[in-house]
């Protein structure tokens, strides 16, 4: 439980524009993406996960990181992040003005080896200029840890090993950890034996949740987090989103059931709920269920599309 005299701010951190276009198959231009985080960014969202410094081979969807950021309407109260995987994605993200970055690994050998392509141990040592270069100009640092309840290839993951993992984060210096339910799997149950075991040894204000809401479970888990004091949620505008390196996992829990439920359970939060979904439905031409649809011809989505112009129309 947390400490008593420490103020609870809910931070809902918006991670669509990253971990929700980063699944997308079809091609979201660049000046949508920058609509949709200006949107975002007026509907009281304290935080926004814009884009990933990594790298395009691995995922081409977010291969304009540096015009989205370039692009975007900074609201000097919103904290703008990106993910970051090595000493070349800080540099990136350093020149293009970010706020704050968000290192990731996992539980998981497997899951890692596939996603970043290294072991747990590898990625840490990759994390150390990071956060060397972060700490040099003064910028927070987010860490991950995905597959931190269940993997798509290992199972069930113990909670000792996610522990071990979190501490590591936190020893190298990130600042918050955000402990990551990958594929949606984990049930409140298993949220609150993670955190009954974490909590002796981390504070919850350093403690971020991250759920997919494969299952259906995300705002079940969030409230399941809610009583040891832990006050940010990641989620994602309409729901967006999934990892591409994990088979099966479908979009972040949704953005507004998040904030709905947390009113509902008394919580003060700030935001706006027709904002939000309006912002969600800048992209509707681009992102459909059926993920196959491309911008009809002649609207105001088709017309400002800056990929179209430059590519070839789709139409
Ligand atoms: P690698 O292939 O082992 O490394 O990838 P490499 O150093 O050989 O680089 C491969 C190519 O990428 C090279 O280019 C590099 O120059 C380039 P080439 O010579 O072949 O033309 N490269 C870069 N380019 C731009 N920016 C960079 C960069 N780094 C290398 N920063 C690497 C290792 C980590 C780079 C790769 O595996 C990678 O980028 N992986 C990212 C995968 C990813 O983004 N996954 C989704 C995000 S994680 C997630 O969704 C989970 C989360 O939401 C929490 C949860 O839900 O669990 C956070
Ligand atoms: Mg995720």
């Amino acid at each position: 439980m947390t400490a008593p005299g420490w103020i609870e701010i809910m931070r809902i951190v918006e991670v669509g524009p990253r971990d929700g276009l980063q699944n997308e198959t079809a091609p979201v231009p660049t000046a949508a993406k920058i609509a949709f985080v200006d949107a975002l960014s007026d509907s009281g969202i304290e935080e926004i996960e814009v884009s990933a410094f990594v790298s395009p081979r691995w995922i081409p969807q977010l291969d304009d990181a540096e015009n989205v950021f370039r692009g975007i309407e900074r609201n000097p109260s919103v904290i703008y992040s990106a993910l970051v995987p090595n000493e070349r994605g800080v540099e990136r993200a350093i020149s293009a003005g970010v706020n704050k970055i968000a290192i990731f690994t996992g539980a998981s050998e497997t899951f890692n080896k596939k996603n970043i392509n290294t072991s747990i141990d590898g990625s840490f040592r990759r994390f150390q200029p990071v956060v060397q270069k972060a700490a040099a100009v003064d910028l927070p640092v987010r860490g991950y840890v995905s597959a931190a309840f269940w993997c798509a290839f290992e199972g069930k993951i113990p909670p000792p090993a996610t522990i071990d993992v979190i501490e590591k984060l936190l020893d190298i210096g990130v600042n918050e950890v955000s402990i990551s339910d990958t594929i949606g799997k984990a049930t409140p149950d298993d949220v609150q034996s993670l955190i009954d075991r974490l909590l002796p040894k981390i504070p919850a204000n350093r403690i971020a949740m991250h759920f997919h809401d494969t299952y259906g479970r995300g705002v079940d888990n969030v409230l399941a987090s809610l009583p040891y004091g832990i006050r940010i949620f990641d989620a994602s505008a309409g729901g967006l989103g999934g990892c591409p390196y994990a088979p099966g996992a479908t979009g972040n829990v949704a953005t507004e059931d998040v904030v709905q439920a947390l009113k509902d359970a008394g919580e003060s939060v700030s935001v706006d709920l027709q904002k939000l979904s309006g912002a969600r439905r800048l992209l509707d031409t681009y992102v459909v269920d059926d993920r196959r649809r491309q911008p009809e011809a002649g609207s105001l989505a088709c017309e400002s599309c800056e990929f179209v112009r430059e590519e070839g129309c789709c139409q």
